[in-house]
């Protein structure tokens, strides 16, 4: 594992910025794996001020999201699907038809895990995972358990993520109690994984995730397996 640190949560969005954009650059036609929650908004802010002022192109790439919340429908402005739409899909020129988030209102667990593996399968991999780091060492929605789930699942969330996302929702019951997600395999095929961390609340688990025991408990620490993660954390999470 690589790591670099930078000052303050703008620098760590500018470093993490800069990856994503060489890989775009150098491949155009780059698969990039994207991340939703507060840690990469500042990532897309940079992304999109660079392709406004012409100095970027996504008119080749394609992109598959981790995550999509279980029964949220696209217009729905707690679902995955909207955040990606407000924050980068919509100040960008990449090609509609090639925007893939798992479908939450396909109610059909099997079919659509299937669906999204295969697809990513069929795209040829991803080039770059973006993945941010849930304060209980989630990666995805791949949540602490006995095991690791290798393909793109539906998971349970727990209580403490459940607690971690309400700040989202007017009220904790509207907090969807389950998600489609991206498996640590799925994950894994990824050629570079690029990991975002910012905050002094996050300096324990981030420690622990690429220093810690390799177990499922704290699904993070698996990353140390990976052959090409990088971490971009600002100096408090990285402040260990
Ligand atoms: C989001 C995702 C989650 C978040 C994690 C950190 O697509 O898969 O793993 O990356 O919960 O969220 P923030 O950045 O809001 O602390």
């Amino acid at each position: 594992m690589r790591l670099i640190v930078t000052e303050h949560y703008n620098d760590m969005s500018s470093a993490a910025a800069r990856i994503i954009a060489s890989q775009v650059i150098l491949k155009p036609d780059s698969v990039l794996g994207l991340a939703t929650g507060s840690t990469p908004i500042g990532i897309y802010e940079q992304l999109a001020g660079w392709y406004q002022k012409g100095e970027l192109d996504f008119s080749k790439v394609t992109t598959v999201n981790l995550d999509e919340y279980y029964g949220l429908a696209p217009d729905n402005e707690q679902s995955y699907h909207y955040f990606m739409m407000k924050h980068f899909f919509s100040r960008v020129n990449l090609p509609k038809g090639r925007q893939f988030l798992p479908d939450g209102t396909n109610p059909d667990a099997g079919r659509e895990c299937e669906r999204y593996q295969n697809l990513i399968g069929l795209l040829g991999g991803i080039d770059v995972q973006l993945l941010g780091l849930g304060h209980n060492g989630h990666i995805g929605f791949n949540e602490p358990a006995d095991a690791f789930v290798k393909d793109v699942h539906l998971v349970e969330l727990t209580k403490q993520t459940i607690e971690a996302n309400r700040r989202f929702f007017e009220r904790v019951e509207d907090v969807p109690r389950k998600a489609y997600t991206m498996g640590i395999g799925t994950i894994f095929q990824a050629k570079k994984i690029l990991l975002v961390v910012s905050g002094a609340e996050k300096a324990g688990i981030l420690r622990q995730v690429m220093y810690g025991a390799i177990c499922p408990q704290v699904p993070g620490t698996i990353l140390q397996l990976h052959s090409d993660v990088t971490v971009v954390a600002d100096r408090e999470a990285a402040g260990f």
